[in-house]
């Protein structure tokens, strides 16, 4: 890839990783980018490194600008591995005067790579950096979405490097958001806020006000991960603003797994009855699809009805799975149902409600349980499952 220069004398240098599949439980059909930026001035700053494994590319993109011992200072803007795996390698040819960091950016990279001897300097948010003709300014922004995260904002470019925010696991040869197509960008950036950002909603809405507050204009938006926003910054600002607001419409999904077609036959029966009432529905078979296919359709869809077949006194292990991942996500303001077939205990529908109830869903009904194989009365029940739950919707 080529080193690319996003504003003046402020490089791209990052790397691409076209082949990971799976982040930490989240699916990565399309890859990634760890994105580290280079700006060169009196004093040469690096802002964070890659994963370990890609300090070959990394370096060789650094080096299309600038020799790396010509680095004067890294900032760490985020510690997570997939930024800083590559940082003691880095560290050694660069030999850094300061590495700049947050308070907990320092706890946390002393807990990962146990270096009391490199030169950390702590900042905190409002602080400013001169580098010659240009002024970093760093903000704070724990939890967002670990202790140490923070912001560098370029003042003179109204650049925010913002580190994972923003941001989309999609690997592309394109640097900017107007060189790809605006709705896969859209659908790239909703999947990564979905299944990375939604638990701190409430930490991002304050963010955004704290931003406006500090007055800070912002023309690009270059995230440590994909596309760099530099058309249209305000669009994903505003998505931003109605994810962490978990802002939904008129949709519903029906999720379900299925040992002998039974439940699979009561799905559809709900999402009829949801369809009756005019709901956008979206029916997913947890056999093709990925717990992070879920919680993208989930973002901005109203209501989920779940459906499992009781397995061993439980519920099938796709949905137990799907219901663990989606309990650490937090998502609020849904409305659920589940329902299933058994054969004796039919437990399912009863665990379904009450992992529902931890995660404060309004439960629309106590659900349709069915024995064996469901009757036409029995689908008639779920069709009426479904359109209740889709009166609600509306
Ligand atoms: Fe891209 Fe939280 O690391």
């Amino acid at each position: 890839m080529q080193a690319t220069e996003i504003a003046k004398n402020m490089y791209w240098v990052g790397v691409v990783d076209w082949g990971i599949r799976d982040f930490h439980g989240y699916s990565t059909p399309d890859g990634s980018t760890y994105n580290a930026y280079l700006l060169v001035d009196e004093k040469t700053v690096l802002f964070d490194t890659a994963k370990k494994g890609f300090s070959g590319e990394l370096l060789d993109h650094i080096r299309q600008i600038v020799e790396p011992e010509k680095i004067d200072y890294i900032v760490v803007n985020h510690v997570e591995m997939d930024h800083t795996g590559c940082l003691p390698e880095i560290i050694d040819i660069v030999k850094p005067e300061k590495i700049i960091c947050s308070a907990n950016g320092k706890k946390a990279l002393l807990a990962h790579f146990h270096r009391d001897d490199w030169p950390y300097e702590v900042v905190g948010t409002g602080q400013t950096l001169n580098t010659g003709t240009k002024t970093i300014k760093f903000i704070e922004t724990r939890m967002l979405h670990w202790p140490d995260s923070m912001f560098s904002y370029i003042e003179e470019d109204r650049l925010l490097i913002s580190q994972d925010a923003f941001g989309q696991h999609w690997a592309t040869s394109e640097r900017f958001d107007d060189e790809v197509d605006s709705s896969e960008l859209m659908y790239q950036s909703g999947r990564y806020y979905a299944n990375i950002l939604l638990p701190y909603s409430t930490l991002i809405q304050k963010l955004l006000s704290d931003v406006k507050q500090l007055g800070l204009e912002v023309d690009i938006i270059a995230p440590d991960h994909g596309l760099i926003w530099r058309s249209e910054p305000a669009k994903i600002i505003e998505s931003y603003d109605q994810w962490s607001r978990q802002v939904s419409r008129n949709k519903a999904l029906v999720v379900y797994d299925t040992m002998w077609r039974s439940t699979e036959m009561m799905a559809k029966s709900v999402a009829d009855g949801l369809q009756r009432e005019g709901v956008s529905v979206k029916l997913m078979d947890l056999e093709g699809s990925h717990r992070s296919d879920i919680m993208t359709e989930l973002l901005d869809a109203k209501a989920v009805v779940f459906g499992s077949s009781t397995l061993n006194n439980g519920m099938l292990p796709r949905m137990a799975d799907l219901l663990a991942y989606m309990k650490g996500l937090r998502p609020s303001g849904k409305i659920g149902a589940a329902f299933g077939s058994y054969g004796w205990g039919g437990e399912a529908v009863k665990l379904i409600n009450g992992i529902l109830e931890e995660m404060k869903f309004e439960i629309a009904d106590p659900g349709v349980r069915v024995n064996y194989v469901p009757t036409l009365d029995d689908l008639e029940k779920c069709v009426e499952l479904g359109s209740k739950i889709g009166r609600l919707v509306k």
